[in-house]
């Protein structure tokens, strides 16, 4: 019987640093195993992120008639449907994962079957109106079977056609969904943003040879009708995880003489707009870009050198590009002088956690001066933390990860209860985060 471990106490840091290549991507994770669950042959993933999260996408993807071998190599090889997907015999369970039960109701949408997603507490509580309404005016039947418009899901898919539709809220989970979906609808589709949010799943029906026409805030997709797309097998490398890799830069961030180089990162705009924060807060940014000549997501090597750093405001279109960081931010915002206002990011109230009062009752245990407004917060730094405290991780992986980071700037020990969340997206954090020099129990 394996026992997980409930709390980790971190210590407080003497010196950070090194060099660091952190796991796949968890998004481009999501969307590569559905992509080669649908190809016709095996497409190989290099690189996959094996986390709870991502293994939830997996197996439905083998509910609806994939073949998943994992290779010695550590590489995954996934036998496609080739399109012709069975319908599942139970339901589906997605755990903790919005990516996956969002952009997976998209894709079941567009195929003749009947299906039921669930998910853990959190997950089923967090809005799927915002899919249902758009798969709707496509044709599909969404039922939400759920208190007020979330999950558990039942899809009564096929028979779609194409949409214009402008979405509602910066999300890239939506986009995505009314995207994948439309690779079995007639007919075209026309996706408006309000804001870029991240852009993978684009690239990567790109990647696998189908026309996505973007024109500034605009995405366009022409249907494939009810057969779909021949997509062909693919062999596929995912990126290292910015938003992982984000914990290892925070913590070098606010001292002087601390630094880290992160191998292999993903470095999508969309995604990386931390990097611009972390300069404007005054730390030492250098990034090489590996593939410069390439399509497709870049990646590279980042380099973060600490420094004393100062407040900063973020916000508006900021946000999309740094969604899953603001935890963080606002823990660089108690290490940093003066006042850091985190604003326009509400969705983090419909996370995995309500993220902006969850992170505000953990620094305000931690002593730090911090005012929680309806669309973010504002944090008075350099706070000085109290001593031997303990905080929650609200059963919310980001939130876990980014009081762990504060915990490497107490005068003392910090502990962290209800870790075991940290494993739907980055089980390898702890280790990760010793081998930089810090002393985790
Ligand atoms: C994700 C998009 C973001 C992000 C989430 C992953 C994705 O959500 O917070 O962790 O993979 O598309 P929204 O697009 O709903 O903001």
């Amino acid at each position: 019987m394996s026992v997980k471990i409930k709390s980790a106490m971190v210590h407080p840091a003497k010196k950070l640093g090194g060099s660091l290549e952190v796991q796949g991507d968890k998004s481009i994770s999501h969307r590569v195993a559905m992509l080669s669950g649908m190809a016709s042959g095996t497409s190989t993933i290099r690189n996959f992120l094996a986390s709870e999260d991502c293994l939830n996408t997996l197996r439905a993807m083998e509910a609806l008639g994939a073949r998943v071998f994992s290779g010695d190599d550590g590489v995954l090889h996934v036998q496609g449907t080739g399109g012709k997907v069975l319908e599942p015999v139970s339901t589906l369970n997605l755990g903790n994962s919005g990516t996956g039960m969002r952009l997976l109701t998209g894709l079941i949408a567009g195929l003749p079957i009947t299906a039921e997603l669930t998910g853990d507490e959190s997950l089923c509580s967090r809005p799927m109106l915002r899919i249902k309404e758009p798969l709707e005016q496509m044709g599909a039947r969404i039922e939400l079977l759920g208190t007020n418009g979330c999950a558990p899901i039942r899809i009564h898919g096929g028979g779609l056609k194409g949409i214009h539709y402008t979405l509602p809220v910066a999300s890239a989970q939506v986009k995505s969904c009314i995207l994948l979906a439309t690779l079995f609808a007639e007919g075209r589709t026309l996706v408006v943003e309000t804001m870029e949010t991240r852009d993978h799943t684009e690239r990567l029906l790109r990647e696998v040879g189908i026309p996505v026409k973007v024109e500034g805030l605009c995405i366009e997709l022409e249907g494939f009708g009810p057969g779909g797309p021949d997509i062909k097998a693919h062999n596929w490398q995912v990126p290292g995880d910015f938003s992982s890799a984000a914990y290892a830069m925070g913590a070098v961030a606010g001292r002087p003489g601390w630094s880290v180089t992160i191998r292999n990162v993903g470095l999508n705009s969309r995604r990386a707009a931390l990097l611009d924060v972390l300069k404007r807060m005054n730390a030492g940014v250098d990034v090489e870009i590996l593939n410069p000549k390439e399509e497709g997501e870049p990646i590279g090597n980042v380099t973060i050198r600490g420094a004393e750093l100062k407040g900063t405001v973020v916000e508006g279109e900021e946000i999309p590009k740094l969604i899953d960081e603001l935890p963080l931010v606002a823990v660089l915002g108690a290490l940093a002088e003066g006042k850091t206002v985190i604003r326009d990011a509400k969705e983090l109230r419909v996370k995995e956690s309500d993220r902006i009062s969850c992170m505000v009752a953990n620094l305000q245990l931690l002593g730090v001066p911090v005012v929680e407004v309806e669309d973010g917060m504002e944090i008075e730094g350099p706070a000085e933390l109290a001593s031997s405290a303990a905080v929650r991780s609200y059963g919310d992986h980001r939130i876990a990860m980014s009081m762990a980071v504060l915990g490497l700037y107490a005068g003392s020990p910090v502990v962290v209860n209800n870790i075991a969340c940290v494993d739907t997206s980055y089980p390898a954090f702890w280790n990760d985060l010793r081998k930089l020099g810090a002393h985790v129990e």
